[in-house]
């Protein structure tokens, strides 16, 4: 048997290093969500959110330890001076100066409160991509509008009204406005949305937390929702527009601002149309991949599960996604992980 050296290793990498962008990104990758969800999941219902975050935050860290990248976070737990982990500008990855050049996203723990609950969708989420690629979006909040693939391109426009949006999908689909589904995050900002949405008829799935698989929901038929709509986070946006680049969809996000202290730092981070609306390829471009595992189970994944098996031996079981946007591949892939 050939036996290579750390040396061998690097310089295989080294000739491959386009291709190594496939290898390091879309398989390994599943690898540092799992690590996040497993750490998150031993925190699930025992109603602390900052540990099940800050499990989840160190784990992921000490994962991307292991891949051979040079990677930058853009979008992650905060400014430097206020996380001490996968901060904004951090760099992560095994290969520094070596490896190829990745910027990240990431939400170690996206549904903090839903784990500490026990409640449904958490995920240990990212998304990666060629530098440059995912927009530095500041911890904001993000208007959000999105529906599932298949739609003639424009279908949805932020700039219109609910009713409006609601229409043009119905339309498209051949069925009533009041046959449309929405999924909103439940929230006092929402009720003129709601009231808006409940007077065509519409039904509306209200979530508490969670609008990555909120938003990413309206790809699976199986969820029957066709739409998202709603203000959430800016850095969950970009996730979500992530995976609808991998799978097909189409997202529109807009940034809101509260005060003079978000605006400056978006401006910080190179953006300079406050108003503009992105669209999903302006949110994440280029070779893009998500991948997310899922803590809680929920309408994309199934949650981490502790079991003893027959052997006496204790495992946790795991329920990844994967895709990649330039061949739209989308893997499932299950985990079982011994934990002794
Ligand atoms: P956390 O994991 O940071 O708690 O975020 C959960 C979440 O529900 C996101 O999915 C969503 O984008 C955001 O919070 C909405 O913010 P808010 O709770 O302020 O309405």
């Amino acid at each position: 048997m050939n036996t290579l050296t750390d040396t061998d290793v690097l310089a295989t990498k080294d000739m491959d290093l386009e291709n190594a962008i496939d290898r390091v990104l879309v398989l390994e990758m599943v690898r540092v969500t799992e690590a996040a969800a497993v750490a998150a999941a031993q925190l699930i219902g025992r109603g602390d959110e900052k540990a099940a975050d800050a499990a989840a935050v160190e784990a992921m860290r000490q994962a991307f330890d292991d891949l051979y990248m040079d990677g930058t976070v853009v979008i992650g737990e905060g400014e430097r001076d206020e996380a001490p982990m996968l901060y904004i500008g951090e760099k992560v990855g095994g290969a520094p100066g070596k490896g190829p050049k990745i910027d990240i996203a990431l939400d170690p723990l996206e549904g903090t409160t839903i784990t500490a609950k026990a409640g449904p969708n958490a995920l240990a989420v990212l998304a990666a991509a060629e530098e440059g690629c995912l927009l530095n979006a500041p911890d904001t909040y993000m208007d959000k509008i999105a529906v599932g693939p298949g739609y003639p391109e424009g279908v949805i426009d932020l700039a219109k009204s609910p009713t409006e949006n609601v229409t043009s999908v119905a339309e498209a689909k051949g069925v009533k406005p009041s046959d449309i589904i929405v999924c909103v995050l439940d929230r006092p900002r929402h009720a003129s949305l709601i009231a808006e949405l409940r007077a065509l008829g519409c039904g509306v799935v209200l979530i508490g937390d969670g609008d990555v698989a909120g938003v990413i929901a309206v790809t699976d038929p199986d969820t029957t929702i066709d739409m998202y709509m709603g203000q959430g986070g800016a850095p969950e946006g970009v996730l979500a527009a992530a995976a609808l680049r991998c799978v097909g969809g189409q997202f529109n996000g807009r940034l809101v601002f509260r005060n003079d202290d978000e605006k400056a730092r978006a401006k910080k981070w190179g953006i300079t149309d406050l108003n503009r609306i992105y669209k999903v390829e302006e949110l994440a471009g280029g070779d893009c991949i998500f991948a997310a595992t899922g803590v809680t189970a929920g309408s994309l994944l199934d949650g981490v599960k502790k079991r003893k098996k027959p052997t006496g031996e204790t495992i946790m079981t795991t329920d990844s996604v994967v895709m990649r946007a330039s061949s739209g591949t989308v893997r499932w892939i299950r985990g079982e992980h011994r934990i002794d």
